[in-house]
């Protein structure tokens, strides 16, 4: 399965049935991105008709490509709801409980919660994070070797268990908000085995019994950290206390509260640790863009930038950007339908299921030119609408801790790349997996360097090579034929964004 989404279909709409309707279901579970580029190829609209375990004997799956389907369905909370993508607990479990968040919320309750939560994560309310993300990014910094390559992606889920731990339950001791995030993350992963979601029952032995108990842990601990906040008041609130307080002004239901301070850590913690990951190993891969991005940070003078240096830093911006073009951490999204209606002239009914996908529109050409190449200073001409680039989706639930993550990772990778140099070991493999986020299968070997070591790019195997096309693919071309297509040879980017 490639991931090379192509020239545009010929075709709008492409149906199928049967076996290979469940043919497909099954190459959407193993390999989610290849699935979707696959079926892009063939048309628009695609669809696919199969009675899957959970659905009707006629239930369609459909996937839908480009910015106008993006708007119709992720425009349209009311013909559309969110559905989960993982094993939920049988009615009054703590599973189900403690998975009642926003991700999990649709219609007036969905609205009145989010309403509620949104003023806390606003531009202006994140900003004084920033002193603690200086300081966890700083002891991970320190805490690397340099004599032996490390795993980069468990330090980027260190990092971001650290700081989204940090941001909601950080008046706890910093160890005991840590082991609150681990259990949750745990949790998660634990969702994803697949024999918790091809066996959902609560049968001694099972890995779903296993899930189980693991929430009930969750809950009894989540609840005495809320009594114990209630006994020792605080005018520094977190996360946690902006909940405990919403829900003893009745805004908040018991469920609600324990949903909201759970689902807040999980949508926060693997997605920004993918994020993170996958711009270490675009940046490692070119150098030119990485020393371009050390140049523009030379205005710094070695220190973290601050909140306001942060807009006047277009190059990294544009890193951050570009990098969660090519690789976005939600390559899709799945909606169910609520109400008869059509799509692309293929009629919809109730509890069908339609996948948006922010992968393949961030890889259509029509859209972005050489969708696969790391170009950063693309984002000096283009403008894309939400629906053509949405790393964060877009519409009513576009994600609600965008500035949140933007400011810590442009923070993160700033200070990364002021006192480190990254490289990768030679002929790495690097197969991508997709559990709702998008990640690295086997992790991300690298070698930290001092600053001042020359950045490298190295040749790697593995699915990576189809989702990008790296600088050194292109010298081999721009030699073979006779043209240059490769690094330009123009004035420093960073200057140049810079004076844009
Ligand atoms: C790089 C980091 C992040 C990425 C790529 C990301 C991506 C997304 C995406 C694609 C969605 C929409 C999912 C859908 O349409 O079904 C979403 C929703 C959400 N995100 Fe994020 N997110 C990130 C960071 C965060 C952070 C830091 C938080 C909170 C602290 C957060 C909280 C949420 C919540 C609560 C929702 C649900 C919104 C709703 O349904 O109304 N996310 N995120």
């Amino acid at each position: 399965m490639k991931a090379h989404v192509g020239r545009q279909p010929c075709k709008s709409v492409h149906q199928t049935s049967g076996a290979d309707a469940f043919g497909w279901f099954l190459r959407f579970v193993f390999d989610a991105v290849g699935c979707l580029c696959g079926a892009y190829r063939l048309a628009r609209l695609c669809v696919a008709r199969a009675p899957l375990p959970w659905g009707r004997s006629d239930q369609q799956s459909v996937f839908a490509f480009g910015p106008e389907y993006n708007r119709l369905v992720l425009g349209d909370t009311t013909t559309y709801r969110t559905t989960p993508q993982t094993a939920g607990g049988p009615p009054g479990s703590a599973l189900r409980r403690i998975r009642h968040g926003l991700t999990a919320m649709n219609g007036e309750e969905h609205r009145q919660q989010r309403q509620l939560i949104m003023p806390w994560f606003t531009k202006h309310a994140v900003d004084h994070y920033r002193d603690a993300a200086v300081d966890i990014t700083q002891k991970i910094i320190e805490s690397w070797p340099t004599d032996r390559p490390i795993d980069m992606w468990q330090e980027m889920r260190r990092l971001t268990l650290r700081t989204s731990s940090h941001v909601l339950f950080g008046r706890d001791e910093p160890a005991l908000a840590d082991a609150m995030g681990m259990m949750i993350q745990q949790l998660f992963e634990r969702n994803f085995e697949p024999w918790c979601l091809l066996f959902p029952f609560d049968w001694p032995g099972t890995p779903f019994r296993r899930l189980l108990r693991h929430a009930e842990r969750i809950e009894e601990m989540l609840w005495q950290r809320i009594y114990h906040r209630r006994n020792h008041p605080t005018d520094q609130p977190d996360i946690l206390d902006r909940l405990i307080e919403a829900h003893d002004a009745g805004a908040m239901s018991d469920t609600a509260l324990l949903g909201q301070a759970t689902i807040l850590f999980a949508a926060s913690y693997e997605t920004q640790a993918n994020s993170m990951t996958w711009m270490l190993l675009l940046l490692a891969q070119h150098p030119k863009v990485a020393r371009d991005l050390s140049d523009e940070l030379a205005v710094l003078r070695g220190s973290p930038p601050t909140v306001d240096q942060l807009d006047q830093l277009p190059l990294l911006d544009a890193v951050v950007k570009e990098s969660m073009r090519i690789l976005p951490a939600v390559p899709y999204t799945i909606r169910a339908v609520t109400r008869p209606t059509e799509l692309g002239g293929v009629p919809l009914q109730v509890e069908d299921r339609v996948v948006c996908s922010h992968y393949v529109t961030h890889h259509m050409p029509e859209i972005y030119p050489q969708p696969r190449r790391f170009e950063p200073e693309r984002w000096l001409t283009i403008r894309p609408s939400p629906f053509e680039y949405l790393p964060f989706s877009a519409g009513q639930r576009v994600c609600i801790g965008r500035y949140m993550a933007m400011m810590l990772m442009r923070i993160s990778l700033a200070m990364m790349v002021q006192q480190r140099c990254l490289r990768l070991p030679h002929r790495t493999r690097i197969d991508r997996s997709v559990k709702v986020t998008m990640g690295p299968r086997k992790g991300l070997p690298m070698w930290v360097r001092p600053r001042g070591e020359s950045w490298t790019e190295a040749e790697l195997r593995g699915n990576i090579n189809e989702m990008v096309e790296w600088p050194a693919c292109r010298r081999t071309l721009s030699v073979s034929h006779g043209f240059p297509l490769g690094v330009r040879p123009t004035e420093s980017l960073g200057r140049s964004l810079t004076s844009a």
